[in-house]
């Protein structure tokens, strides 16, 4: 059994990225993981400010939800990164979580080439939901995600699931009427299976 901790970085109430996040979650807990979501709309963390305090020994000094989310980061064996597509990447949302990752770094005496500090070393997934479906659409937040949670921050990629063709947000979610649903289910239930 494993610990899973979801990153919901926005998407309507009911939206496609919500119902996605819910089947994977379902296909988890029927798999016998422990899950616990959070919504950065629900709890706002701000982007990183470069002030460096953390670098002296203190804690973050932004006031936002990120403080106590450290915990959870730090007990889970898996974080998921939810996120709608805007503007062909990941959600200001996630991107201001992940910024934030630097201030729970550690001093690594000898880092691989190109990272300099280290990291808590956790399996992570993506997943997206989008309007469109070309073969570009999920280019740049794929791009995003293996560079920088799985090459540089050591995040071990344990997969994605791209929602593509979900419908525009003007209207109605669209994505029960797609594959991703059970595909989602499917994933949360599998991913840790040999
Ligand atoms: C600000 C904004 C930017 C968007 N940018 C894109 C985009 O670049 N490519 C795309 O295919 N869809 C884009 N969309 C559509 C959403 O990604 C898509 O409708 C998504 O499934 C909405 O998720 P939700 O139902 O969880 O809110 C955008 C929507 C909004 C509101």
């Amino acid at each position: 059994m494993k610990k899973i901790l979801v990153i919901q970085g926005g998407g309507r109430a009911n939206g496609n990225t919500t119902q996605l996040v819910e089947h994977f979650i379902k296909g988890a807990e029927y798999a016998g993981h422990s899950v616990e979501k959070i919504s950065l709309l629900k709890n706002e963390v701000k982007g990183c400010l470069g002030c460096n305090a953390c670098r002296y020994g203190k804690p973050c000094i932004q006031k936002d939800a990120f403080n106590d989310i450290i915990p959870k980061i730090k007990g889970a064996d898996c974080i998921a990164f939810a996120s709608p597509l805007y503007f062909w990447t990941v959600s200001s949302r996630i991107k201001a979580f992940i910024e934030r990752f630097y201030c729970i770094a550690e001093e690594d005496p000898a880092p691989p080439l190109g990272r300099y500090e280290k990291y808590p070393v956790k399996d992570c997934v993506l997943l997206m939901t989008a309007a469109d479906n070309f073969f570009w659409t999920f280019q740049q937040a794929e791009a995003y995600y293996k560079f920088t949670l799985v090459n540089y921050i050591g995040f071990r990629d344990k997969g994605m699931l791209l929602a593509g063709g979900c419908g525009d947000t003007n209207g109605k979610a669209q994505i029960d009427k797609t594959k991703y649903l059970r595909e989602a289910f499917e994933f949360g239930e599998s991913m840790y299976k040999s």
